[in-house]
């Protein structure tokens, strides 16, 4: 992973391109399709950084996979740190019981918000649940949650772009960069 000269004034320097990140996807793309072959897929999508990744990652499944898409909204980050305590905003609409749920996050930082999650998914029986993030900062960790599927690691430092936001900023930004301080 080679730093890259900034592309918007808001960055300091650019982590991943939007090719790098394509690509990257397209491979998850092939590995998730084959892992979940002749299984029921349900996708959920954790609003709002995902929908980037996600929207990209639905194109690179298999047009062969059994898959539908839901989503989940959970508030536990007020500017750029985690509060600790997270909120269901809005639940899934569809049942997960019997399904194979694969939850799409945009990153994974100290793991709170995902633990949560998941706990709340995994008590509602589905088949399986397993995790596939964009990002992982596995340094910031503070639950032993580690997601299956992982696009990159980065270093531990606060990163906009690719549906990552800064109070609502930024996600339209095709790479992903660290926001200047
Ligand atoms: P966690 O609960 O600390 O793992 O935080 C997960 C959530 O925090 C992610 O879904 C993001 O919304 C947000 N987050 C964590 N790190 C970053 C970052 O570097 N940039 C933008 N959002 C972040």
């Amino acid at each position: 992973m080679s730093a890259q000269a900034p592309t918007h004034p808001a960055l300091s320097k650019v982590l991943l391109d939007e090719a790098t990140i394509k690509a990257r996807i397209q491979e998850l793309g092939v590995q998730i399709t084959r892992d979940y072959a002749g299984r029921r897929l349900m996708i959920v999508g954790v609003l709002k950084g995902s929908v980037i990744f996600l929207a990209d990652l639905l194109r690179a499944l298999g047009p062969e996979l059994d898959v539908e898409v839901d989503f989940v909204a959970v508030s536990s980050y007020a500017g750029k740190a985690s509060t600790g305590s997270v909120r269901t905003l809005l639940d899934l609409r569809e049942s997960p019981d019997g399904k194979d749920i694969l939850v799409i996050e945009d990153i994974v930082d100290t793991g709170l918000t995902l633990t949560s999650l998941t706990e709340t998914l995994l008590s509602r029986k589905p088949r399986s649940l397993e995790v596939c993030a964009l990002l992982d900062k596995p340094d910031c960790r503070k639950t032993p949650l580690q997601p299956k599927y992982v696009g990159f690691k980065i270093p531990n430092e606060f990163v906009v772009g690719f549906g990552l936001d800064y109070d609502e900023r930024y996600r339209q930004l095709p790479c992903v960069g660290v926001l200047r301080t």
